[in-house]
């Protein structure tokens, strides 16, 4: 049996550790946007998400995993029509917040993957899943079942964009968060808790002392390369830390692209 398939019945621990929506409690939301710092964040990253949307022609975007909106607001700004959405109430709490503060009319919706369709949101030209957010789902086929979701989203040859922390260095002991990307703030120390083939657990310690922890499926490249063929995806391409070449044992997140 692969890890992550669905077997025996789960206990109450897994059964926590699957409900995204309860990790993402109010106080840790609280703190998520100290956790990112959105200026270190987007000079981190630079222009590499639009450079890419704008290459693939997409007009029509939907931030699949808004979080607090911080690719929400980025692309809205720099054009491009964004829809946001999530799944967890008190993130889509904090995002709307954050678009009101910054006076942004951003489209945004509470709701999980796997009740996408009844949110008749339309169709788009890209679907973003980004921050490290699919590893939430912890099964196989679950992920499947979503990544197709996203693809009926999509216009043909419409792009999806999915990032992961590289848990594939994480797995082989070289987890770094090196603070450049994604996650750059630096009141809280990130570190890895509970960690094998089937979970890891990242401990969020902030300067007083109080943790936080997330629990997830660690998806290595390659099992994610595969699932997104398997949903019906090709064209697929990957990057390290937003460059084509990379060290797969260094970089801090790979992301990847494919077409519908
Ligand atoms: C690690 S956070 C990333 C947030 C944001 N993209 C960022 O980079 O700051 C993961 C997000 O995915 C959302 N999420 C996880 N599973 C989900 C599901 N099944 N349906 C909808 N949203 C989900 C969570 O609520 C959370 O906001």
């Amino acid at each position: 049996m692969l890890p992550g398939s669905p077997s025996l019945p789960l206990d109450s621990r897994e059964r926590a550790d699957r409900d995204y929506s309860r990790q993402y409690n109010d106080d840790f939301v609280s703190r998520w946007d100290e956790l990112i710092d959105w200026d270190k964040r987007a000079a981190g990253e630079g222009t590499f998400f639009s450079d890419l949307l704008l290459k693939a022609g997409a007009c029509r975007i939907l931030d699949a995993s808004t979080g607090s909106g911080f690719h929400a607001v980025q692309l809205h700004k720099a054009g491009f029509d964004v829809t946001a959405c999530d799944g967890s109430r008190t993130m889509v709490e904090r995002a709307k917040a954050n678009f009101n503060s910054r006076g942004l009319r951003i489209p945004l919706v509470c709701r999980d993957w796997r009740d996408l369709e009844r949110a008749q949101l339309g169709t788009f030209d890209a679907v973003l899943c980004l921050g490290s957010s699919l590893c939430h789902v912890f099964d196989s086929q679950d992920r499947i079942d979503v990544l197709k979701r996203f693809r009926s989203l999509l216009r043909p040859g419409g792009v999806l964009l999915i990032d992961q922390r590289n848990f594939h260095a994480i797995l082989e002991g070289h987890f770094s968060s090196s603070g450049r990307y994604y996650y750059c703030g630096k009141t809280a120390r990130v570190t890895v808790g509970e960690l094998h083939e089937s979970l890891c657990e990242f401990v969020y310690t902030f300067a007083e002392g109080v943790t936080y922890r997330l629990r997830v499926f660690p998806i290595l490249p390659e099992r994610l390369r595969t699932e997104m063929f398997l949903s019906g995806f090709g064209e697929l391409k990957r990057f390290g830390d937003f460059r084509h070449v990379y060290d797969p044992l260094r970089a801090d997140f790979i992301i990847h692209q494919a077409r519908a």
